[in-house]
């Protein structure tokens, strides 16, 4: 037999395997076999490397490492979805769409929402050609040699046609899964994962592939980019995607009135603990897709679908002892100590007890059994103390009356619940500050992680952010686990740090009440640094959503006497903050933009966008017009942009140029 024939014929039979092994859950042969069979074309395609289609089932096996994962645009952007919690909020977004429709007669495709991560797959020619990540909507990661290795994604759509279609859905791992996965991890003495969602990300996010052909990765499929011709509801996608080769959500069902998506929803939550993987809660979708054109889309989300997430999950543990954290702002906060308990398929060992009172009316002790809840990425919390024996309980907690950490004054403000440390120096806060300055949304300083922060403030080689930038390489280079090549990049990042916007700079000095949106708010009024310090509480609460209360702390953290001096000092070490127009945030100050073509967003929407963004947004190409969005079939309006120099941008990169 030539090569040729018998790398097709091993191809065409392993094919039949695992299409059996997959979808029907029986096999012919054993897996001796089966892998002797993998084997011998692994063997043929390293010999006889012009034979290796990219649709051959040994791409399930992985491929060599990468050095990084490159980006993969969405084009129309991944998006998210609008929350409700309860019958009220669902009836609500069913009026809307009644009105919106003009008619009663709504049919809604409902779908466990899947607790995984979202993956893109695009086919080219009926062939897998790439897959990403969502990323940010736009930009995702490019992660098809991952993707390959998943046996439910097909790598060749079953169909005679050459089909090109984008299709979406969800990568998980089931339950039983995820616990073997974990015990084999435990045995091997490796890092548990925490969660299934967060071991699928992981798993989908390795360099190296033939990592990822090694975890139990599933792929449901639910949606689409652009419709496939011919496909108008989301029922007919369904079936459409059953015949291409892709796994549906068996529990998906077409509902045709209200009624029928609140019975689904009660079914749901019955059956969702008999599921094989986790899901948190249903996504309801127009089943048509016509009508989901004429409700079209808010910034991130379709006005024609929600999530219904589910009640948080509630699980009883015991109640070990109570520890007081101190934060940034110096706020003291009790952390229970939990005998670790599963609860929404995340282990909790620790959870808020929110502050004195909260742990007063709940009457909560250590030795209690106790209810713990989490939802969603909130931190878990404890709900309540289960009424325990008579007798037999530990004393009433009480918050300390020094700070845990400092030994110094600890005071409450008037008409608040919390005690706060008022020691600008105390380590924990000292700490926590620096975490905060070095953080993504903040000056986003690589390598200055929550672990050298300790490590700086316990070796006492930083007492205010200032000091950062007056650290000595020899000291660093001192510390445990600082190699000279962490300690010259950390320098790098943090003389990079010193060009950062003043939005960044505001937001890293933490400001009490101020976060990243008024930190933008002000750096865009006030410009530069030394206005902004010298602005009066009238001026400051001019800037739209700044009030009273936030405007007075801001005066005061500018003419607190420690405040001001780090300020001062940082200034000193080169920061001179000014606000550009582009550094982050969704701002086009400056920007006069004209749109054309077919967008995928309503018109209307796009052009809210760019003016809540600060652009101007004409209807006509001029000298003075900055960009043009060029949706699809983009006329004379293109040509003459092309002609005048000026910025022609896609609709995608106008999403993201918003969601920077
Ligand atoms: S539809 C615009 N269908 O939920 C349409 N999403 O919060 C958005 N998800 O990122 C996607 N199950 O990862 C859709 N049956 C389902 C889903 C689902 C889970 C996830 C998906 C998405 C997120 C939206």
């Amino acid at each position: 037999m030539t090569p040729v024939k018998e790398v097709a014929n091993l191809s065409a039979l392993i094919r039949k395997y695992n299409r059996l092994y997959y979808s029907e859950n029986r096999s012919e042969i054993t897996d001796t076999e089966y892998d002797a069979l993998m084997n011998r074309l692994l063997y043929l395609e390293r010999e006889y490397p012009d034979l290796l289609l990219p649709d051959s089932p040994t791409a399930r096996v992985g491929s060599a490492p990468l050095a990084g994962f490159s980006s993969i645009v969405h084009d129309p952007p991944m998006l998210s979805l609008s929350n409700v919690f309860s019958i009220e909020d669902f009836r609500t977004f069913h009026t809307r769409v009644v009105s919106e429709l003009n008619s009663e007669m709504v049919e809604y495709s409902a779908e466990p929402k899947l607790d995984g991560v979202s993956l893109s797959l695009v086919y080219e020619n009926s062939m897998l050609v790439a897959a990403g990540t969502r990323g940010n909507g736009v930009l995702g990661e490019d992660v098809t040699a991952n993707a390959r290795t998943i046996r439910s994604v097909p790598l060749r759509l079953n169909t005679d046609k050459a089909v090109n279609v984008e299709i979406r859905g969800e990568v998980f791992i089931n339950l039983n899964d995820f616990r073997e996965m974990n015990s084999g991890r435990e045995e091997a003495g490796e890092a548990l994962f925490a969660n299934p969602r967060n071991a699928t990300s992981g798993s989908l996010r390795q360099l190296d592939s033939s990592v990822t052909a090694t975890r139990p990765l599933s792929f449901i499929a639910y949606a689409c980019g652009l419709h496939p011709e011919g496909i108008r509801t989301q029922q007919g996608l369904f079936e459409k995607l059953l015949q291409w080769g892709f796994l549906v959500n068996p529990h998906n069902s077409l509902c045709q009135s209200p009624e029928q998506v609140v019975a689904a929803y009660d079914n749901l939550t019955q059956i969702r603990s008999d599921l094989a993987m986790e899901i948190d809660g249903m996504v309801v979708k127009l089943n048509c897709f016509s009508e989901r054109e004429e409700m079209g889309f808010l910034s991130r989300a379709p006005r024609w679908a929600t999530a219904w997430k589910f009640h948080a999950e509630e699980m009883a543990t015991v109640l070990t002892g109570i520890e007081v954290q101190v934060g940034r702002t110096g706020r003291l906060t009790p952390v229970a100590r939990l005998e670790p308990v599963l609860v929404g398929g995340v282990t909790v060992t620790n959870a808020t007890l929110h502050n004195q009172d909260e742990v007063t009316r709940k009457d909560v002790r250590v030795g209690d059994t106790v209810l713990v809840r989490r939802a969603g990425d909130v931190i878990p919390e404890v709900v309540t103390s289960l009424p325990a024996e008579v007798g037999n309980r530990g004393e009433a907690f009480r918050m300390p009356d020094e700070c845990p950490v400092c030994s110094g004054p600890v005071v409450q403000p008037e008409a608040e619940v919390n005690l706060y440390c008022i020691n600008p120096s105390c380590p924990a806060r000292l700490r926590r500050n620096l975490e905060h300055w070095a953080s993504r949304k903040a000056l986003d300083i690589d390598g200055l992680g929550k672990q050298l922060c300790g490590q700086l403030v316990d070796a006492g080689m930083v007492n205010s952010i200032a000091d950062l930038y007056s650290l000595n390489y020899h000291d660093l280079t001192a510390l445990e686990r600082m190699g000279e090549l962490k300690a010259t990049k950390l320098f790098a990042a943090l003389a990079k740090s010193r060009n950062s916007s003043l939005s960044r700079f505001l937001t890293g000095l933490g400001i009490p009440g101020v976060g990243e949106v008024a930190s933008r708010d002000m750096a865009l009024e006030f410009a530069d640094l030394e206005t902004l310090g010298d602005a009066s509480e009238e001026e400051l609460l001019a800037v739209k959503g700044i009030g009273p209360v936030t405007a007075l702390s801001i005066r005061r953290f500018f003419t607190n006497p420690i405040t001001s001096k780090v300020i001062q000092q940082l200034v000193s070490a080169g920061f001179h903050p000014v606000e550009k127009d582009t550094t982050r945030g969704s701002y086009l100050s400056g920007e006069t933009i004209v749109f054309t073509g077919t967008l995928v967003m309503p018109r209307q929407k796009a052009k809210e966008l760019a003016m809540k963004a600060g652009a101007k947004v004409t209807g006509t190409i001029t000298g003075k017009t900055t960009i043009l969005v060029a949706g699809e079939n983009s006329g004379s309006k293109l040509k003459k942009a092309e002609k005048l120099g000026v910025r022609v941008v896609r609709e995608t990169d106008f999403m993201d140029l918003i969601n920077r």
